[in-house]
C-alpha cells in the first residue's frame, strides 16, 4: 500500500522579476489501487504539476511538500524518484539520440530495480508487452523518440510503465494525438496495470475521451494552479457538458480578491 501526498504545493517558473507562480497551493492524495483524473483548461498548470513531481529543473518549488510513503520526493534526484516507484509519462517526451528502445528500457529497468533484469525473461517480457500494445517488433531497434509519431510515443510510454511496474504512475495527456484504436490499446495497457493491483494512477487530461476507457475513481478539476473541485467519475460527464467556464470565472474572482 503506497500513498502519494501533495500538500499546499507552490511552484514558479522563470527567474528574478520574470518568475511566475503557476501552482498556487495544490492538495492531492493518491493511494495505490486508485485512479485519479486531473482535468482542467489549457494553461491551468496540469503539466507543471507533473513536471514538478518529476523533478524537472525548470520548475522551482517555493512551498509545500510531496511525499511517497512518507519519504520526501522533492529532496530526491530524478533517478531516486524513479527508484522510489514514481513513473512519469510526459506530454512531450524527449529524444534520446543513438539509444535504441530496447537498450533504453533495459537501462531504465536496471536503474529502477537496482540490478539488470535476467536477459531471457526480459526479452520475452518486452516482446509480450509490445505485442499486447500492438507494436511492431522492429520498433525495439529504433532510437528513442526519434521520428516517433504521437501514437508511437504514447505506446512507448505505456510500454515503459508496463515493464517498470511503478507504485505511482503519472500520465500527462495520454490521449493527445491518439486515434481511436491507439486510444483503446493504450488504455488497455493502463487498465492491465491497474488490474494487477497496487498501482496508483494520476491521469492528466482535458478531454473526457480517455475516461470512457480508463474509469477514474476520483476526478479533480484544476484551474488557475490549484484543485477547485472534486468528485467521482460523474464530474467528468458534467465537465464534458458544461466546460470549465464556471470554474474559470470563479478562479479569476478569487485571484482578484
Ligand atoms: N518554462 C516555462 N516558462 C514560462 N511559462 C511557463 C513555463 N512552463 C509553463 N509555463 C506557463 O505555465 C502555465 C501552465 O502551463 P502548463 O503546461 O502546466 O499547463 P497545462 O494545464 O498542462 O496546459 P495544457 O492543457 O495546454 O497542456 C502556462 O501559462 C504556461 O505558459
Ligand atoms: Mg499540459
Amino acid at each position: 500500500m503506497s500513498v502519494l501526498e501533495i500538500r499546499d504545493l507552490h511552484v514558479t517558473v522563470g527567474e528574478g522579476d520574470d518568475a511566475k507562480e503557476i501552482l498556487r497551493g495544490v492538495d492531492l492524495t493518491v493511494r495505490s489501487g486508485e485512479t485519479h483524473a486531473i482535468m482542467g483548461p489549457n494553461g491551468s498548470g496540469k503539466s507543471t504539476l507533473a513536471y514538478s513531481i518529476a523533478g524537472h529543473p525548470k520548475y522551482t518549488i517555493t512551498g509545500g511538500t510531496v511525499t511517497l510513503d512518507g519519504e520526501d520526493v522533492l529532496a530526491m534526484s530524478v533517478d531516486e524518484r524513479a527508484r522510489a516507484g514514481l513513473f512519469l509519462a510526459m506530454q512531450y517526451p524527449v529524444e534520446v539520440p543513438g539509444v535504441s528502445v530496447s537498450n533504453f528500457l533495459r537501462t531504465a529497468a536496471t536503474a529502477v530495480k537496482g540490478e539488470a533484469p535476467k536477459l531471457r525473461t526480459w526479452v520475452k517480457d518486452v516482446r509480450d508487452e509490445m505485442s499486447a500494445l500492438e507494436m511492431d517488433p522492429a520498433f525495439a531497434e529504433r532510437n528513442v523518440n526519434e521520428g516517433f509519431s504521437g501514437g508511437e510515443k504514447k505506446r512507448h510510454e505505456i510500454l515503459q510503465m508496463r515493464l517498470l511496474k511503478p507504485k505511482m504512475a503519472i500520465l500527462d495527456e495520454t490521449d493527445s494525438g491518439l486515434d481511436v484504436d491507439a486510444l483503446r490499446v493504450v488504455s488497455e495497457g493502463v487498465n492491465r496495470t491497474r488490474a494487477e493491483g497496487e498501482v496508483g494512477v494520476l491521469l492528466i487530461t482535458h478531454y473526457t475521451r480517455i475516461l470512457r476507457y480508463i474509469q477514474p475513481d476520483f476526478v479533480h478539476v484544476f484551474v488557475g494552479g490549484r484543485v477547485v473541485d472534486e468528485g467521482g467519475k460523474e464530474l467528468a460527464d458534467k465537465l464534458e457538458a458544461e466546460g470549465y467556464a464556471a470554474y474559470v470565472k470563479d478562479s479569476k474572482e478569487t485571484a482578484k480578491a
